[in-house]
């Protein structure tokens, strides 16, 4: 069976590596400077067993910390407050769109969006610098299985100083009223939790704790409540990959997130959860060389949940 998908996930792998189209993100050097060719992805099935595959070179979690942050609002303060902050459509424009704090009831359309994820980011971001770092410790290392968690400096000091779109989403919707906190603090939690380095295997580790009910493949361990787990499964579903998310339900057809490092992780319940890494992003900001090995492992496997 293991055998079996590692043969899955090598050909996967054949079929996107010769996609060549698509760039590294361009607005963080950081990023950009990447070498575009690293490719490798990694499967943490639901009993702890890993399959790899592409040297795994480490990168940031960028907006795959969204979901995570989400997860952790709802546990923490309730679905109610949350949901006073962030509503749960999807928006079908870019992760960093302006427009979405500024109609209807003012709040971000989704948690998975820029928007979202900083107005979550404020109802954490409160005490000093080191009470925030403890809490993004507490929280992603219960998902790694491991603590202390790393940061990427050079990228959190490149997503600091150029961040002209998310302070000005920040302080559009502090002007309505949306944020916990302060709109620097806010920024700073967020800007944190986005240059987390990790590899995918630890990603895939991740990913297979939501596949997982809640419970960590390897520590065995309780992460996530199983309510709250569904609800952020299903706005990784509506919304996890910004205006692909359709598309991406329709050809894959299971929960995943993306990130502008280039790495997607996708969650098939009860199965397993899958990174992928591939820096060159296609127009939506999604990894070109990641979709396609999501989308030919998921027509492999059979992985739609219809
Ligand atoms: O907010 C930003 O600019 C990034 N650091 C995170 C965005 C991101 O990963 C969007 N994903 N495709």
């Amino acid at each position: 069976m293991l055998q079996e998908l590692q043969e899955h996930l090598e050909w996967a792998f054949a079929q996107a590596e010769p996609l060549k189209h698509g760039k590294n993100a361009g607005y963080i050097p950081a990023l950009a400077e990447v070498d575009p060719e690293r490719f490798s992805a990694c499967i943490c099935t639901t009993s702890g067993e890993i399959i790899r595959v592409g040297e795994d070179n480490p990168f940031t979690l960028q907006s795959m910390s969204k979901p995570f942050l989400y997860a952790e609002a709802l546990a923490t303060f309730g679905i109610e407050t949350v949901h006073q902050h962030v509503a749960v459509e999807p928006t079908g424009k870019p992760f960093d769109a302006l427009i979405d704090v500024q109609s209807g009831s003012k709040r971000p359309h989704n948690p998975m969006i820029n928007a979202g994820a900083i107005a979550i980011a404020s109802l954490f971001a409160q005490g000093s610098e080191r009470d925030q770092v403890r809490r993004l410790d507490h929280l992603f290392g219960r998902y790694l299985g491991r603590t202390p968690i790393q940061f990427n400096t050079r990228v959190y000091l490149n997503e600091r100083d150029t961040a002209f779109g998310n302070r000005a989403l920040a302080h559009l919707m502090n002007h309505f009223g949306m944020l916990g906190g302060s709109v620097e603090a806010a920024l700073d939690f967020y800007f944190k939790a986005c240059s987390l380095q990790l590899n995918c295997r630890d990603l895939s580790v991740m990913a297979a704790t939501l596949a997982n009910g809640g419970r960590h493949p390897l520590t065995g361990r309780r992460v996530l409540p199983g309510r709250y787990l569904r609800d952020t499964l299903t706005v990784q579903a509506t919304c996890g990959l910004y205006d692909y998310s359709g598309r991406f339900w329709f050809d894959v057809g299971v929960p995943a997130k993306s990130g502008v490092s280039g790495g997607i992780f996708a969650v098939v319940p009860g199965k397993m959860g899958i990174a992928v890494y591939a820096p060159r992003l296609d127009e939506n900001g999604n990894s070109v060389r990641g979709l396609s090995l999501l989308k030919s492992l998921s027509q492999k496997c059979r992985f739609h949940v219809f």
